[in-house]
């Protein structure tokens, strides 16, 4: 899929105010840090679309960007930043998982994890979080540029066997990317392009 148009629409911590209107709607969601917002710049080919930071915390709303006049691309808070105030991130929780919980239009969740890590608990309880509550995720790995191709393998792994080893019994699509280096977004496009044809097939039927 190519991207031909990608805007900014609205940001806000109220999923009631959200876009009112039925396009299929995709969010990136992960710990803060982790390279959301980077994402969705390097798969959009727009570099200041997302505001980005290498301080964690920065993206703090609900944010919807407008895809191709027919889909929205959400970028979220991250989880699991110590450095907001406890009530803070109370409200944060808060309002991210009625955004899951409340959400119609959300077809799919992307979770978003570091490639460097071990299988990180957080994680682990947000994909256990997704399957109670219902919400398809499929797994990016993100900043593949920061290891070599046996450590990547490696890590992927240990995180596929903890998942099998635990609640899963068959692993969501998995996504490894790179935004430095612009690679993995186009699968990433092409799976949402699939998912947005099966919707609409739906649709007609
Ligand atoms: P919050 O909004 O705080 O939750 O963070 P985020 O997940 O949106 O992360 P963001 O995209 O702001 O990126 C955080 C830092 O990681 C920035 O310094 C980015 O430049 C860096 N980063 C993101 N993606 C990559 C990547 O693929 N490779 C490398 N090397 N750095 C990356
Ligand atoms: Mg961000």
């Amino acid at each position: 899929m190519q991207i031909r148009s990608a805007t900014f629409v609205i940001s806000n911590s109220d999923v009631s105010k959200c876009p009112n209107s039925s396009l299929p709607e995709y969010a990136f969601i992960g710990r803060s840090n982790v390279g959301k917002s980077s994402l969705i710049n390097a798969i959009c080919n727009k570099k200041k679309l997302a505001k980005t930071s290498s301080r964690p915390g920065k993206t703090q709303l609900i944010n919807h960007f407008l895809i191709n006049q027919n889909w929205h691309l959400v970028d979220l808070p991250g989880f699991g930043y110590a450095r907001v105030s406890k009530t803070q991130k109370k409200v944060f929780q808060k309002f991210i998982t009625n955004y899951f919980k409340q959400r119609k239009q959300l077809v799919n969740a992307f979770l978003l994890i570091d490639i460097r890590h071990e299988p990180q608990p957080i994680d682990m309880n947000f994909m256990e979080w997704l399957g109670e509550n219902y919400i398809p995720f499929s797994i990016i790995f993100t900043k593949a540029d920061k290891l070599k191709p046996a450590a990547r393998e490696r890590n992927i792994n240990a995180y596929t066997q903890k998942m099998l080893e635990t609640q899963w019994e068959e692993l969501p699509p998995i996504f490894v990317t790179s935004s430095l280096h612009k690679t993995g977004g186009e699968e990433i496009l092409e799976y949402i392009y699939s998912l947005n044809q099966s919707l609409s097939e739906t649709d007609l039927s």
